[in-house]
């Protein structure tokens, strides 16, 4: 079982992608994205554009979620005419350079690139919040604007880049207030929030995209990973006045394969299934048998200390007494997990968090299936 969730939310081998690719595939193979358009990847774009978690947006494909998250920046400085991003501790928005220098995190930036004028707030994380309130959300809705007003030059923000819930940063889910606030916060600065939808989008979250829990309208969103069902694929979507102030058509410098024409077809496949077969919906409700099983292991194993997501976006914190975080008690984990049949991986600030992040096309067998091999593992690492 694939609980790792890496590019995929349909899981392997999905009908609805396979019949899409082999019909792209009678036509074309070569690809001439950059100077003529084919009918997948506009199809794809119309239906992008439908289903946006914002009104009538423009859309720009690229190959790879850092692409989409370093264009989305782009345009924000551009269309701002300012330097400035506030992105989060915690947060991976990808490995190109103005995306890696929003991304604030351990075993990703070995060689930090100085290409955003950047300034970084504590992300949510109602177990340890650093601010020690119970109210950790609107404790960093006050430091983000502490920050902007003290370390931001005035009228500097381009723009504010945000998970909807951080993946590798520990599987942190903040409340509906919090998005509220920062949305507040960008319309004071005249400045946009760019939602990076890149993990959480294509329904792993039990809406079609992450920041639709929230309840908000974001100005830019950075697609990618599920939306391709397993082939490179990712996207910006950008308000329409946003997109259009871009120079080039088309999002321009997003690169040869961007949209290619077999990865639009399969993304067509994944939204199909994503709108009309129900995924959507069955990622909410066995994400939430998975999330009540998952707590009740919380309650039985002492070392875990809490269990935490939405949809099929999930996670354990593995600690030692006093919450001490223990990264070798989720290694343990994820090593039984592993010799169980069960693949996840290890995420959070500190580094013990395991991810569980299954297709949303899990049925409520397998999710009591896996349920079981983590219960067993959890045995297994107790006795160790
Ligand atoms: C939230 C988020 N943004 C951006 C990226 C970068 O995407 P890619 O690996 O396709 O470049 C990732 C990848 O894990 C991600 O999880």
């Amino acid at each position: 079982m694939d609980f790792s969730g890496a590019a995929t939310s349909l899981g392997h081998r999905h009908p609805r992608v396979l019949e899409w690719v082999s019909r792209a595939l009678e036509e074309f193979t070569g690809f001439t994205g950059l100077v003529a358009d084919n009918p997948y990847t506009r199809r794809l774009a119309s239906m992008l554009v439908s289903h946006a978690p914002m009104r009538s947006p423009l859309v720009a494909f690229a190959s790879t979620g850092s692409e989409a998250c370093d264009f989305a920046i782009q345009l924000a400085r551009y269309y701002t005419r300012r330097t400035y991003v506030l992105s989060f501790i915690g947060a991976y928005h990808g490995l190109t350079g103005t995306a890696l220098a929003s991304s604030p995190s351990h075993g990703i930036r070995f060689s930090p690139p100085h290409t955003v004028d950047a300034v970084y707030s504590p992300y949510p994380y109602s177990l340890r919040c650093p601010f020690k309130t119970n109210d950790c959300d609107n404790a960093v809705l006050d430091y983000v604007r502490l920050l902007i007003k003290e370390a931001v030059p005035r009228g500097g923000l381009a723009g504010i880049i945000v998970e909807p819930l951080q993946s590798h940063g520990g599987i942190l889910v903040p409340g509906a207030e919090f998005f509220k606030g920062l949305r507040e916060i960008v319309d004071n600065e005249a400045s946009l929030l760019i939602v990076d939808e890149v993990y959480t989008g294509a329904g792993r979250t039990g809406r079609l995209w992450g920041i639709e829990n929230h309840d908000i309208e974001p100005d830019v969103v950075c697609v990618g990973k599920g939306i391709g069902g397993g082939f490179p694929l990712a996207a910006v979507l950008a308000r329409k006045d946003v997109g259009e102030n871009w120079p080039l058509p088309s999002g321009g410098s997003l690169g040869t394969y961007a949209g290619h024409v077999i990865s639009a077809a399969a993304g067509i496949g994944v939204m199909e299934a994503l709108i009309n077969d129900g995924v959507v919906d069955n990622a909410r409700s066995v994400g939430s048998r998975l999330l009540s099983g998952l707590r009740d292991l919380s309650d039985r194993f002492e070392f875990i200390a809490e269990a935490r997501g939405k949809g099929v976006v999930l996670g354990i914190e593995v600690t030692l007494e006093d919450l001490k975080p223990w990264s070798r008690g989720a290694s343990n984990i994820i090593n039984a997990l592993r010799e169980l049949g069960l693949l996840a991986i290890k995420v959070g600030i500190y580094d013990n968090v395991v991810k569980l992040t299954p297709p949303a096309t899990l049925s409520h067998d397998e999710a009591e299936e896996a349920l079981s091999i983590i219960e067993e593992a959890a045995r297994m690492v107790g006795k160790t």
